[in-house]
């Protein structure tokens, strides 16, 4: 395998071996967490311990983190990909420099969400975050599938990064409202989240099929450009030029 296939592989293999266990222990700490708020909300008792709650939200803000680590590492493969493959940093180096700038801004600004405890700051912070997201994600090299976004993995892990952004900025609302109301928010829109995390394991498996290693990538984009799933056609690739010994 070479060093490109071994970064493309960085994101699937993160997601699943961090972020989609984090994921069940989440859920299933927010399932305990409000069955046990309503056994006690009448005056009963539970035999869920107290402890679920605080498991949750300490988990919860690792798995926010993970979340909108891995759409930045998908990114920086798509992007930085592009750009050395067709040399942009010789033609505009102003643009490398930018696109460099604005993942700064999108990890220095989470990092600051994590810290921020007023309700302006954690709005700004999880704005410039979510902003940044938005703008990498316009970049060239990024596979969108816009034509088809009802089933894209771009567009639904960004909407996934964007709600857990949301999780991170809004609690501390959820402890202080005493109405529930945003707790409500809270479990609709992260049911939400549950149901776009299980459509990104579906669409995320079949980008691994679609993307081809590197030595591959001649011989598939052939394919694509003879259309051969219409018609029968031959295949010639002039073979990559040998490295010196
Ligand atoms: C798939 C993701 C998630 C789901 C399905 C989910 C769902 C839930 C549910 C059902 C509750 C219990 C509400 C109740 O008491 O009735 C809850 C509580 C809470 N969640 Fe989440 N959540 C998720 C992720 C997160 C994340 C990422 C954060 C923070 C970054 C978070 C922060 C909280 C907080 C602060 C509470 C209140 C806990 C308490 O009362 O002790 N959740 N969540
Ligand atoms: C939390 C769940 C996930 C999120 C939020 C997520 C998000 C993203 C995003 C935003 C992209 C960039 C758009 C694109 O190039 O298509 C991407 C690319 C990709 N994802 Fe995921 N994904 C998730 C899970 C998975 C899983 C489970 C797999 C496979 C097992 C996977 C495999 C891929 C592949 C192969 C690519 C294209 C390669 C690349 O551009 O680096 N993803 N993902």
């Amino acid at each position: 395998m070479e060093f490109k296939d071994v970064i493309l592989l960085l994101h699937p293999i993160v997601t699943v071996v961090v972020v989609f266990p984090l994921i069940g222990i989440v859920v299933n700490r927010a399932l305990q967490t409000r069955q046990r708020r309503l056994q006690t909300a009448t005056g009963g008792k539970s035999k869920i311990p107290p402890s679920t709650g605080q498991e949750h939200v300490q988990l919860g803000r690792w798995l926010a983190g993970g979340v909108v680590g891995v759409v930045l590492l998908a990114f920086a493969n798509d992007i930085f990909g592009t750009i050395v493959d067709n040399k942009i940093w010789a033609q505009n180096p102003f643009r490398v420099l930018l696109v460099g700038i604005i993942f700064g801004v999108a990890i220095t600004s989470l990092g600051l969400l994590y810290r921020a405890k007023t309700r302006l700051w954690r709005g700004i912070f999880a704005t410039l975050t979510g902003m940044s997201l938005v703008v990498l994600g316009c970049q060239d090299g990024v596979y969108r599938k816009t034509d088809q976004w009802y089933i894209s993995h771009y567009y639904y892990g960004v909407t996934a990064a964007l709600l857990m952004i949301f999780s991170l900025a809004i609690l501390r609302e959820i402890y202080q409202d005493k109405t529930n109301r945003w707790r409500t928010v809270h479990i609709v829109l992260n049911s939400i989240a549950l149901l776009i995390f299980i459509a990104q394991g579906i669409t995320g498996t079949q980008a691994l099929l679609e993307v081809p290693l590197a030595w591959q990538e001649p011989y598939i984009q052939k394919l694509y450009e003879q259309q051969c799933d219409k018609q029968p056609c031959t295949l010639q690739v002039a073979p990559a030029p040998q490295k010196p010994q």
